[in-house]
């Protein structure tokens, strides 16, 4: 978590800092701050809260001159969210400054010893430990600081993202890597350089971008270039990687939308369209994938499948159970990555692994791929941001496309994911001989018709607004599903909970009378997926149960409905599709009801509280 962004060029770093902030800021709202250097001094201002209470308070605290300066956006792990804890943090002497993001895990341990050396701390932070330890270092070993940078982070346990500079070397800034994301984005002529948690705060100044691997750090000179090496052995990356970013300035703004959330929420038929493109061709009875297609074998063989994966994309890991066993008859398993890592799974090398992720660099399925891949299984990914840790550390894999996600709730990601998850079911379903030609063809003409009926679906956002403004105000929520619709549920309830601080619950229809009826009154609202596939008569039996106990009753029904429509207080149709493919569209107005009732509560909703878009911390 946490957002790093950095400016070394001719231009005022000021603004571009605070602008990759605002960028940034979906990584972390905790606190925020900025460094800049002025030819003279370090000039340094930070605070609790958003980018915004930061710019507030700059023009009270410093002089924003500079060409060299860089800023963070902190979710907070050690220590509280206040001022002294805030990033940027100076050394001792007051030379050096650094920001970070991760966890410096054995920082108590060389907070001991550095005190022991007559250090004093100011903060709770790891952070502060590590900018002292350097110092230290640079001290003792009279050396540069790239070189104290990297002996000091050979003490440190843990994962971090870091940038540093030091007065004494006011052309210069020092970044490093492990287990947390950070580019460079590459000015004409190494005439300047912008330094990121991720591409976007540097997308219209330059298409060139170097990602640090895992396990190495950069000297970035003004004017002149950018030295990679290991931390571990010293050695110099001699074959840097340009990558040329296909992101554009439209797609990480909100355009006419009040939040990102919305603007997402919109996207969906073409982000389903995107996750297609050029790999279904429904007329032709094709789908082609090269991920999947040139490991076939390893699908085919494999004694299961296991799929590791968070919050939403986890829920997408369920819908793909169905999908897998219904339509490719494959043994699947899902698993939270937290869970999985930790609990000495039996993994074989029969065993295809899948890891879902929309951002690529959340720390729990990171460290179940490696597990995965430690253990010989073939590990295959599902990520949307291209280039990220989990894309990169997988044998295969295949990108959803969705484009960027910058609302904290998941929305697109997890229709796009479940689309391409359908795609892998039904190529697998094919090959195994599992699905009849027709019913393959009827699968797949079926899923080109998707994004229309989720443009028709998004149409009935007026309904669902008065639905919400009923439910505005109450303490709780259940969700109820079965089957395909099951995973919606907790989908749905995820959403609700995130975004507007209404507890919720998602339960299999049929474990309501296992405990949770027991929850059901008159103040109840149950949103209930009784769409008039699969086990629609028992859904409707469920729906009775609620009445009978005077629950409010919110359904969502197939178009034409009339069972459920007399019972329900209020119905959202959806059109008709296959039973597989229902998720992609009753999850649509589980998103819009949570998101309507969250702005009717004055909820942020692109930033609900104490959360962070990418979780990079265990
Ligand atoms: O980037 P990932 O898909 O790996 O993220 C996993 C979860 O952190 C994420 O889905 C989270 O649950 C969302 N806030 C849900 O809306």
């Amino acid at each position: 978590m946490c957002g790093i962004t950095g400016y070394i060029g001719h231009r005022e770093a000021y603004p571009i800092i605070i602008q990759g902030l605002q960028r940034l800021e979906y990584r972390g709202y905790d606190s925020a701050g900025v460094v800049l250097f002025d030819g003279q001094e370090i000039n340094l201002s930070k605070t609790k809260g958003k980018v915004s209470d930061l710019q507030a308070k700059v023009k009270h605290d410093i002089s924003t001159k500079g060409t060299i300066g860089f800023g963070h956006t902190r979710w907070a792990t050690h220590g509280v969210p206040n001022h002294v804890n805030s990033h940027p943090h100076l050394s001792q002497s007051g030379n050096l400054v650094i920001v970070h993001n991760g966890i410096i895990e054995n920082y108590d341990t060389l907070k001991k010893e550095l005190i022991s050396r007559g250090y004093t701390f100011h903060s709770d932070t790891d952070t502060e430990v590590l900018i002292n330890l350097i110092e230290e270092i640079k001290i003792q070993e009279k050396c540069k600081l790239g070189k104290a940078v990297q002996l000091a982070l050979q003490q440190v346990i843990g994962a971090y993202a870091i940038l540093v500079f030091d007065k004494e070397k006011p052309n210069e800034l020092v970044i490093a890597r492990l287990g947390s994301p950070i580019a460079i984005g590459v000015g004409k002529d190494n005439k300047e350089f912008f330094i990121a948690s991720d591409a976007t705060p540097f997308i219209e100044y330059t298409k060139d971008a170097i990602y640090l691997e895992d396990g190495e750090l950069a000297i970035i000179k003004l004017d002149r270039d950018i030295r990679i090496r290991k931390i571990n052995d010293d050695t110099l990356v001699e074959d840097v990687k340009t990558q040329e970013l296909q992101l554009s300035l439209e797609q990480i703004e909100k355009g006419n939308y009040e939040h990102f959330m919305l603007k997402e929420i919109h996207e969906q038929p073409s982000a389903i369209i995107d996750t297609y493109r050029g790999r279904l061709l429904a007329n032709k009875g094709i789908i082609r994938m090269s991920g999947l297609d040139d490991n076939m074998e390893r699908f085919l063989n494999a004694n299961r499948i296991i799929i590791v994966a968070c919050g939403t994309s986890w829920h997408a890991g369920l819908v793909a159970e169905y999908l897998f066993e219904d339509i490719a008859r494959i043994p699947v398993e899902v698993e939270y990555g937290s869970e999985f890592r930790y609990r000495n799974p039996i993994i074989t090398e029969k065993d295809v692994v899948i890891a879902i992720s929309q951002s690529g660099e959340t720390a729990d399925t990171l460290a179940a791929v490696k597990l995965a891949k430690s253990k010989g299984a073939f590990v295959f990914g599902i990520c949307n941001v291209v280039g990220s840790s989990i894309a990169r550390e997988v044998h295969a894999g295949a990108y959803t496309h969705a484009g960027p996600e910058i609302g904290v709730a998941s929305t697109k990601a997890f229709t796009t994911q479940i689309t391409l998850l359908s795609l892998l079911a039904l190529k697998l379903g094919k090959a195994k001989g599992n699905l009849s030609v027709p019913n393959y063809q009827t699968y797949l003409q079926e899923l080109v018709q998707i994004p229309n009926k989720v443009e028709q679906l998004l149409k009935e956002d007026e309904h669902i607004k008065t639905i919400a403004a009923i439910y505005k105000s109450v303490p709780n929520f259940l969700y109820l599903g079965r089957g395909y619709n099951f995973p919606v549920a907790l989908e749905g309830a995820l959403k609700l909970k995130e975004i507007s601080y209404i507890h919720a619950e998602g339960y299999p229809a049929a474990e309501m009378k296992h405990g949770p009826i027991a929850l059901i009154d008159e103040n109840m609202p149950v949103v209930v997926i009784a769409t008039n596939k699969g086990y629609y008569e028992k859904v409707v039996s469920n729906i009775q149960e609620i009445k009978s106990r005077q629950g409010q009753l919110i359904a969502i029904v197939t178009k034409g409905d009339t069972t459920v429509k007399k019972i329900a207080n209020h119905t959202i149709e959806v059109p008709e599709t296959l039973e597989a493919f229902t998720p992609l569209l009753t999850t649509i107005p589980l998103q819009l009801l949570s998101y309507h009732i969250a702005v009717m509560r004055g909820c942020n909703v692109d930033q609900p509280r104490n959360l962070a878009k990418a979780v990079t911390v265990e």
